[in-house]
């Protein structure tokens, strides 16, 4: 058991309780202190810690207990620890480091201050949140803490090298332990954990209490018991911290009585919309409470953040699919639909982060939004000016789409607005957008180089402009029109060269006149968007995947069925074509205005090409499956004019060059392009770098290659493409997360 060299001499535990006891028995059997000593009034427990082998010893007598402790833990009840520290203050501690465990940290930081003369510079308190309905030292548990987090909350005196022993010590026991100012530890803990127990226990009281009511409980349900399990806490320990910690218990009660106020009156005036939107609103943040559970207890079972695709060599496709909704058109059906008058109900919609990031940012909003619930979205719009303030930033994870989309009707709205993002989105350049907007009479702050976080100020009167696109960019293009329908005047843009048409199609959808005429778009202010239906065509670059994968793999047949075919989006078919590609396009027929297909893939012979330039916009996210076409052809295929691939989730000309060279691929990289030269592929470990289509590309990789290859950093393939394996495994590719060890 005692593995390790010891860190420390003495450890004395002062409350041999569940806490305490594990705290104990964990690092003794960890072998870093050379002796455990327990303290505890209680001649019982002090035996049981003894024999249950907790502590090496056990002493009554505190002052015999802390001669010579190199830590002293505190993990006595919160309301004992005034009377404990005036008794170790009165005593000759030497170097001790003292800690404490408890559960609201502002009083025991007092009552310390008090006992001392003052904090300490060597008592560091702490928090373990940690808990379980057992008690007592004999529920001692050494693995109590592993993946629970431990909250230190240091002051502005305390001792740098007993913070970072306290710190050790939790880590020993493997917990994720985090540094937080007292205050705000309490505020946190009064809202998540002090508010819900108050609540627990007063309601099942309060129909407790009622005599006729008793009878009620035979009728109680799973959701009363979920609601209330946590009544059958300890009162007396509970009776304590709403006593420690009373200030912020009071500051998060009032907010919640407002709140529930408000709750009471919708449901007496009726106002089903009100009780619609609190209620939607709680259901996403609860499913995404769950998702930020479950994704921490993979990480930790990981042992890293590193999501890992296996893609085994070979395979043949064959079958019929339907690929998730098109994720730019699902972004704009959220955006149209919440400044729509009206209701309006969304088909095939994309599950993926990205676009729940923009359903989220309406919602926040104060859009009332029911769904997703397979495709489905119901959008209550609040119309051109029903907008409301976020309650704080709004976070829009990985999807550079909503930020500048969103950048463009938050620049005309009269509150502020702040939008951040993942690493990748903040790497990414916002001045394309910030630049014209404030043209058009916008006030936008970035953080250096016009990076994110985006701060957009309200109350700002925007003018029309006329403006030419440096860059073929279909988020700057929408960006502006959606600032047009705001702006005093018209709003003209005209692009370099042609770039998906989806927010123009989608306006005219919801009854708002745009003129286009060429390169040029125009929208003028004034008028109104009325609600719709949308049904989002499958995505064509989610599809990318599987026409490459189809055509590379000897023996294929594959058809992905009723993919939005829009010519500013066919650019992948166009180049694969030219290379020798064997796909038809079969049942062509328009929804909701864009056109959309079941496309038949065949295996074929590629060759490599140049890439004609005019078809680089219309292709501008295929490009790193289409590099692996181009690995896969006869021959040297060559790209240029792409430089905006460099600005993407990633660099995808580096990041595809240096991946392709790993698995033994000839390619050299240049500043807008790529040359390519058709072989063998051979397997590897490979970086997907956060960016969704280059694990997904050298997924598709694995078809031709020789050996496995694996695929680091694939967790954002859920930004756009959520079943992508389960999609893979149907049609015969042989990718799948790794098994966790
Ligand atoms: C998108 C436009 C493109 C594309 C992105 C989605 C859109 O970006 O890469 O995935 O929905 O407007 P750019 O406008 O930066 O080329």
């Amino acid at each position: 058991m005692q593995s390790a060299v010891p860190m420390i001499g003495r450890l004395v535990v002062i409350g041999l309780g569940l806490i305490g006891g594990s705290f104990a028995k964990g690092l003794r059997e960890s072998g870093l202190c050379r002796e455990v000593v327990g303290v505890d009034l209680d001649p019982q427990s002090r035996q049981l810690a003894v024999e249950l082998g907790v502590v090496d010893r056990c002493e009554e007598d505190l002052v015999l207990a802390c001669q010579g402790a190199d830590v002293i833990q505190l993990a006595v009840p919160i309301l004992a620890m005034e009377k404990l520290l005036a008794l170790l203050a009165g005593m000759d501690l030497g170097q001790a480091v003292l800690t404490d465990v408890g559960s609201a940290k502002g009083n025991v930081v007092r009552a310390a201050q008090e006992a001392f003369g003052g904090m300490p510079a060597r008592f560091v308190p702490g928090h373990p949140i940690a808990g379980s309905e057992q008690s007592g030292v004999e529920a001692s548990n050494a693995q109590l803490f592993r993946r629970h987090k431990v909250i230190l909350t240091p002051l502005e005196q305390t001792d740098a090298a007993a913070l970072d022993l306290v710190d050790r010590l939790w880590r020993e026991l493997g917990a994720d332990v985090e540094h937080m100012q007292v205050e705000r530890h309490d505020e946190v803990l009064a809202a998540t954990s002090h508010l819900p127990h108050l609540l627990a226990f007063g309601l099942v009281d309060s129909l407790a209490k009622r005599s006729e009511n008793l009878d009620i409980f035979r009728y109680a349900a799973g959701g009363f018991r979920d609601f209330t399990r946590i009544a059958g806490s300890d009162p007396v320990m509970w009776h304590d911290i709403f006593l420690a910690n009373r200030e912020a218990v009071l500051r998060t009660l009032d907010t919640f009585r407002n709140d529930l106020d408000a709750l009471r009156d919708a449901v007496d005036a009726g106002d089903g919309h009100q009780l619609l939107g609190v209620f939607t609103r709680a259901r996403v943040a609860r499913e995404h409470f769950g998702k930020i559970l479950a994704r921490r207890a993979y990480v930790d079972a990981m042992n890293s953040n590193d999501l890992i695709f296996l893609a085994n060599p070979g395979g043949r496709l064959s079958g019929r699919i339907r690929v998730p909704g098109d994720k730019s058109i699902s972004h704009r059906s959220i955006m149209l639909g919440s400044l729509a008058e009206g209701t309006t109900e969304v088909e095939g919609f994309l599950e993926g982060e990205d676009a729940l990031a923009t359903l989220q940012a309406f919602r926040d909003m104060g859009v009332v939004i029911e769904g997703p619930h397979h495709g489905r979205v119901t959008i209550h719009g609040v119309g051109l000016h029903g907008l409301k303030p976020a309650p704080g930033p709004i976070y829009l994870g990985n999807s550079g789409t909503s930020m500048r989309l969103l950048s463009g009707l938050l620049a005309a709205q009269s509150f502020d607005s702040t939008l951040t993002g993942d690493p990748s989105l903040s790497k990414r350049p916002m001045n394309r957008v910030a630049n014209p907007l404030r043209e058009m009479g916008a006030v936008i702050e970035t953080a250096a180089e016009g990076r994110p976080p985006m701060v957009i100020r309200g109350g700002h009167k925007l003018k029309g402009l006329t403006y030419t696109l440096p860059m073929a960019s279909a988020q700057v293009k929408s960006c502006l029109l959606l600032a047009g329908l705001y702006a005093e005047g018209k709003t003209t843009v005209t692009e370099p060269a042609p770039t998906r048409d989806h927010t123009e199609r989608m306006l005219r959808g919801f009854g708002y006149s745009v003129s286009v005429d060429g390169a040029t778009a125009s929208v003028e202010s004034g008028g109104k968007l009325k609600a719709t239906h949308i049904e989002v065509p499958a995505d064509i670059s989610s599809a990318a995947f599987f026409l490459v994968a189809a055509s590379i793999a000897e023996g294929s047949e594959l058809v992905l069925e009723h993919v939005g075919i829009n010519p500013t989006r066919t650019g992948v078919i166009d180049i694969l074509r030219l290379m020798g590609a064997d796909i038809r396009l079969e049942n062509q027929r328009e929804v909701g205005g864009e056109p959309v297909a079941d496309l038949h893939v065949r295996a074929a012979k590629l060759k490599g090409i140049e890439i004609p330039e005019e078809l680089v916009p219309l292709a501008i996210d295929e490009f790193p499956v289409l590099f692996v076409a181009a690995a896969c052809a006869e021959g040297r295929t060559v790209l240029r004019g792409a430089e905006e691939l460099r600005v993407k989730e990633s660099d995808r000309i580096q990041v595809m060059a240096d991946g392709l060279l790993t698995l033994g691929v000839k390619c050299e990289p240049t500043p807008d392009g790529i040359i390519i030269e058709g072989g063998q592929i051979g397997g590897g470990e490979v970086h997907g770098h956060g960016d969704h289509r280059i694990a997904m590309a050298f997924s598709v990789a694995s078809l031709r290659a020789n050996a496995p290859i694996r695929i680091h950093d694939c967790a954002n393939v859920a930004t756009s493409f959520p079943n992508f394996l389960a999609l893979c495994a149907q049609v015969g590719i042989r990718v799948a997360q790794e098994a966790q060890s």
